[in-house]
C-alpha cells in the first residue's frame, strides 16, 4: 500500500485532476464512499447523477459522463451500474471513450497501461466500498504505459462491418 508521504505526494500532483461521475440507482451506494475519497485527495469532481436509491435508466447518466470525456470537460471517469455493463456499454459508444469494467485493483491498473481506459466502470452490487476505492485510487494514479499500446489502441474506434 502508499506511505503516508507517497500519498502526500500524490495529493500534491494530482489535486487539479477533474473527475467525472454518473451512476444509476443501483450504483448509489458506493458513491458515497468514492466521492469522499476523491474530495479528499484533492480531485475536482463533475458529478452527473444520480444522487438517490429511486430507479432511473442508466443510459440517461452514463451519455452525458462520456460526452465529458469525449469533450475534455473532465480527465477520467467512473461509471457505476449494478453489475458495471450496461453503463459501460453506453460509455463506449462515444468516440474517444474506453470504457474498462474494473472489478478488483490489477485490472484497474492494468486497463490504464495497456488500454489507457478513460473511463473506469465499477459493478456497484458486486464490490465492497474498500474494493471500488482501491479500484478508483489505482485508476486514477497509473499512467498509459505507451509503447507497443499505441497501435493496439488506435484500432480500436467504430468501423462499419464489410
Ligand atoms: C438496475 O437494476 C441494473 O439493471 C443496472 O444497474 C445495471 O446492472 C445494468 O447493466
Amino acid at each position: 500500500m502508499f506511505s503516508e508521504k507517497n500519498e502526500q505526494r500524490l495529493n500534491n500532483s494530482m489535486s487539479k485532476m477533474k473527475i467525472g461521475i454518473a451512476n444509476d440507482h443501483a450504483g448509489f451506494a458506493l458513491k458515497h464512499s468514492i466521492v469522499e475519497f476523491l474530495e479528499k485527495q484533492g480531485y475536482e469532481i463533475l458529478d452527473f447523477g444520480t444522487n438517490s436509491a429511486v430507479p432511473v435508466d442508466y443510459p440517461d447518466y452514463g451519455h452525458p459522463l462520456a460526452e465529458a470525456v469525449e469533450k475534455k470537460k473532465v480527465d477520467l471517469g467512473i461509471a457505476i451500474c449494478g453489475t458495471g455493463n450496461g453503463i459501460n456499454m453506453v460509455t463506449n459508444k462515444h468516440q474517444g471513450v474506453r470504457s474498462a469494467i474494473c472489478w478488483n485493483r490489477k485490472i484497474a491498473v492494468l486497463v490504464r497501461q495497456h488500454n489507457d481506459a478513460n473511463i473506469c466502470a465499477l459493478p456497484g452490487r458486486f464490490i465492497s466500498e474498500r474494493t471500488a476505492v482501491s479500484i478508483v485510487r489505482a485508476f486514477l494514479t497509473t499512467s498509459f504505459e505507451g509503447g507497443r499500446h499505441v497501435p493496439r489502441i488506435a484500432k480500436i474506434p467504430v468501423r462499419k462491418s464489410k
